[in-house]
């Protein structure tokens, strides 16, 4: 097999979507032939969750047809290799994709590499818009990855490509099963990541146009985008280089203010099972009957920023403490817009605060900041076969017989 002339066929199915894709590798240009997702969202969104059972169908059903429709938008390309997920993931749905991979490569004659997920997940980040690797580029290490998905929220020291350690991770829910799970409690569907991100788009939207209008009332010449209409929150200042609105404390009608779980604590790790606790009990609290358009909003704006703010902080924290050159996003939840928009300020701002950066404004922290296009956060098969090629260049081909699901396998 030539390193730099191979065709991948990737597959993943470790939660509830079906993806195949295509990968073609040339003198370090890799060419996404196809990128192949059948979602099953529609069909878990009634029960607000996944049934793996039911997701395991799912895929039996889905594989051969999307097999199919991936080969032959790729131009049904001669396969070199195989690659696919073993964890960590539903294990019923990671063995649909494993026995698939399997007959496959028995009837093609090609080998195997196992991925996992986890890797994948930040793998997504080196491939640039012009296809070309960026794995070889040795300024991005050390790194620290944050991994935020419906199943994980870790943080990962990452020393080169294969070499991890987790130095954090969450004591229960993640924070994409945070977003899924208050989404449920207010009644928004399945997945809650992309819903409360709507809605608290929709909310910043509405203060700013009144901000605005108020503004242009007391002649007040100053445009809605600068940071002297907002009133920071002297708590979370020293996270936020876009001080938080000042609705948020002087004008809400609700005066919600959740809690940033083990913000201050001195570890990496996260929790996220008291902001859903929070919300249940702010609806208790302010008894309401309906749960009104507007409420609806701000809440989820407020569980949005609670998120934000922990997930950044922590990870800023320990990419001081272990001296990163760069942080990588992965995951599901690294789509989200608004913790992209913050993550990037906030390193490009890096501020001077003694106790919690310890640095001087001149010596401000230097970092790169990697996060994979919107279409690779989400489970995809592309990130699948990027793994996989970074893994064939280390050898790590292993014998079909020995490939098995590891619902629980860690990084
Ligand atoms: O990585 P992923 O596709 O699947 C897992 O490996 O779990 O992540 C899915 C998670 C879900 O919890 C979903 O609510 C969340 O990612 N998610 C988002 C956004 N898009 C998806 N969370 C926040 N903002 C988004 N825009
Ligand atoms: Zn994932």
């Amino acid at each position: 097999m030539n390193n730099n002339n191979l065709t991948i066929l990737a597959i993943e199915t470790s939660c509830d979507d079906t993806c195949i894709a295509v990968l073609k590798i040339k003198n370090s240009n890799l060419e996404i032939l196809s990128n192949t997702i059948s979602s099953q969202t529609k069909l878990h969104t009634k029960y607000g969750g996944i049934f793996p059972t039911l997701a395991k169908r799912e895929h039996q059903k889905n594989l051969p047809i999307i097999f199919k429709k991936a080969l032959k938008k790729s131009g049904n390309p001669k396969i070199d290799l195989i690659a696919v997920t073993i964890g960590p993931g539903l294990e019923p749905c990671l063995w649909t994709g494993i026995n698939f991979a399997k007959e496959l490569s028995q009837k093609l004659k090609v080998p195997i590499i196992p991925i996992n997920h986890i890797e994948a997940h930040i793998a997504a980040n080196f491939i640039s818009e012009n296809s070309k690797l960026k794995i070889k580029n040795s300024k991005l290490f050390p790194a620290v990855c944050l991994v935020v998905s419906g199943g994980h929220t870790q943080l990962i020291l990452m020393k080169n490509f294969g070499k991890y350690k987790i130095i954090g991770e969450t004591r229960d829910d993640a924070a994409g099963e945070c977003f899924d799970k208050t989404a449920r409690i207010l009644g928004l569907g399945y997945p809650g990541g992309p819903v409360i991100a709507e809605l608290a788009q929709q909310w910043k939207s509405q203060i700013r146009k009144s901000q605005r209008r108020e503004a242009s009332q007391i002649n007040v010449k100053h445009s809605s985008s600068t940071n002297n209409k907002f009133q920071t929150n002297s708590k979370f200042q020293i996270l936020n280089s876009q001080p938080r609105l000042a609705v948020e404390t002087k004008r809400t009608k609700f005066k919600i203010n959740l809690p940033r779980p083990m913000i201050h604590q001195k570890n990496y790790d996260f929790s996220f099972s008291g902001l859903k606790t929070a919300v249940l009990y702010k609806i208790k609290d302010l008894k309401l009957k309906t749960k009104s358009e507007k409420f609806i909003q701000e809440i989820s704006f407020e569980i949005q920023q609670a998120i934000i703010d922990v997930l950044i902080y922590k990870t800023l924290k320990a990419a001081k403490d272990y001296k990163a050159k760069t942080i990588i996003l992965g995951g599901g939840v690294s789509a989200n817009q608004e913790l992209r928009k913050q993550f990037k300020l906030k390193i490009e701002n890096y501020l001077p605060n003694p106790t919690y950066i310890g640095r001087n404004e001149t010596n401000k922290l230097k970092i790169n900041f990697l996060v994979p296009e919107k279409k690779l956060c989400l489970d995809n098969a592309v990130m699948i076969g990027i793994a996989a090629y970074l893994n064939f260049l280390r050898n790590k081909i292993k014998s079909v017989k020995k490939i098995k699901a590891k619902a629980n396998l860690g990084i």
